[in-house]
């Protein structure tokens, strides 16, 4: 069984690993490629490459080569034998990214999702729910783009933040913080990877059939996947931020979390802009100085502000504190949890002996009563006043601030 709990944990360590790993390679040739488009300069009229069919240019030199990237309006007049595709990044990405959901969060969907204060799911349920927002967001987003909607860049762009925040709203009625944050980091991962696999792949591919058969290519399929690509490379600084967040709880945890996920991918939408225009030149400080109002609205936001514990009077002895630890944690941390969905202790904190209380007092009280996120949703009720008095204990034996 502990072995079975630690190969599941392993799993997850290299499905993360790989995750980051091909999350880097596709964002990486996602940024290179949107500079290298709004970089690109028209050659001069009547060059060798303005009558070849070259729209923009550029030289760069990286790794100690010289590098003359070309674009062509639509396509070459013939097309090369060798073509470079750029596909197994995001597919990569997107897979590794939901199977280390399944481990992470789906299979421990009791613990890891529902939030009974909120919604009496079963873990099928939550399941469910988090499943039908990925596909049901790639649905909406879809026919949306493909709606009269989709001739308007600012105007879609805007529905689509919207439709987001609603998302993140809804979901923060069903689950917890954190459940809630990954659903819309992969409820938007589903739909970047969509837009290659569905999309920009598809369309490429017809249009090399196109030109093989020796037709002219339809230049809407350009138009439309570089539309999607556009909207790609907008999503990746909020999905990014999503990625990390599971370790920041004044951010997932907080009481309006849906508004300081919304805060903060508006924050990242306006930084990126910023960068997207500077390639081609333009300088607007304005985003970029949007982003920092809006991250310093989140920071100030963020202050727990928790309503003052109960007064306790005397000194507290560890063996109260262990009387509070045995009845309001050790159902989940101990060597082999009873809690349902469990089968090892969480992040690999057993509470069950008076010296493992002591080695790991700071991190109690950081949990216990500087942010409350433990117990987890409060699966076990403590009450205010036993939080006072562990409180009061690591005050006392002076290993808290
Ligand atoms: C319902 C199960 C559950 C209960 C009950 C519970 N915890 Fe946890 N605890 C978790 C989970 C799950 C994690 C891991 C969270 C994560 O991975 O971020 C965790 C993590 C922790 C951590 C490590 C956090 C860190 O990163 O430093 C500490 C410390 C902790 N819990 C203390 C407690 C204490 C003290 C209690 C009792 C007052 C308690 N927990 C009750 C489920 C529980």
């Amino acid at each position: 069984m502990a072995m079975d709990a630690h190969l599941l944990e392993f799993l997850g360590l290299l499905l993360r690993w790989l995750h980051v790993i091909a999350g880097i390679a596709w964002i990486g040739s996602s940024f290179y490629f949107i500079w290298l488009d709004n970089s690109l300069e028209p050659p001069p009229p009547g060059s060798e490459a303005a009558k070849k069919g070259v729209a923009g240019e550029l030289w760069a030199v990286h790794g100690g080569g010289f590098y003359n990237p070309q674009k062509y309006a639509v396509a070459p007049a013939a097309l090369p034998e060798k073509l470079h595709w750029f596909k197994w990044e995001a597919y990569t990405t997107w897979l590794s990214g939901t199977a280390l959901l399944v481990v992470v969060y789906w299979l421990r969907a009791q613990v890891m999702m529902v939030e009974p204060s909120l919604m009496a799911l079963t873990p099928w349920q939550a399941v469910g729910v988090g499943f039908a927002s990925m596909v049901g967001s790639w649905i909406v987003y879809d026919g949306l783009c493909r709606s009269p909607l989709g001739k308007n860049d600012a105007l879609l762009g805007a529905v689509i933040f919207a439709l987001m925040t609603a998302l993140a709203w809804g979901l923060g009625r069903v689950f917890g913080g954190r459940a809630m944050f990954i659903h819309v980091g992969t409820s938007i991962g589903t739909i970047m990877v969509a837009n290659v696999a569905m999309i920009i792949i598809p369309g490429q591919r017809r249009m090399v059939e196109a030109m093989r058969a020796g037709r002219a290519p339809d230049a809407m399929d350009g138009k439309r996947a570089k539309q999607r690509s556009v909207h790609n490379n907008y999503f990746t600084l909020p999905v990014l931020f999503i990625m990390i967040s599971n370790h920041y709880a004044s951010t997932f945890a907080h009481r309006h979390a849906w508004a300081i996920l919304t805060l903060m991918a508006a924050a990242g939408v306006s930084i990126r802009h910023f960068f997207n225009r500077r390639h081609k030149g333009v300088l607007e400080w304005r985003y970029p100085a949007m982003g920092a109002v809006l991250l310093a609205a989140v920071a100030w936001w963020t202050v727990p502000r928790l309503p003052p514990l109960p007064r306790v009077e005397g000194p507290v002895t560890l063996d109260q504190v262990r009387a509070i630890v045995g009845q309001r944690c050790v159902t989940c941390h101990s060597p082999v949890p009873t809690f349902q969905g469990l089968t090892q202790p969480p992040a690999g904190v057993v509470l069950t002996t008076a010296d493992a209380i002591n080695q790991n007092s700071q991190r109690i009280f950081q949990q216990v009563v500087a942010t409350r996120t433990m117990p987890l949703a409060n699966a076990t009720q403590m009450t205010d006043m036993e939080r006072a008095i562990i409180a009061r204990w690591v005050a006392d034996s002076g290993r808290a601030k």
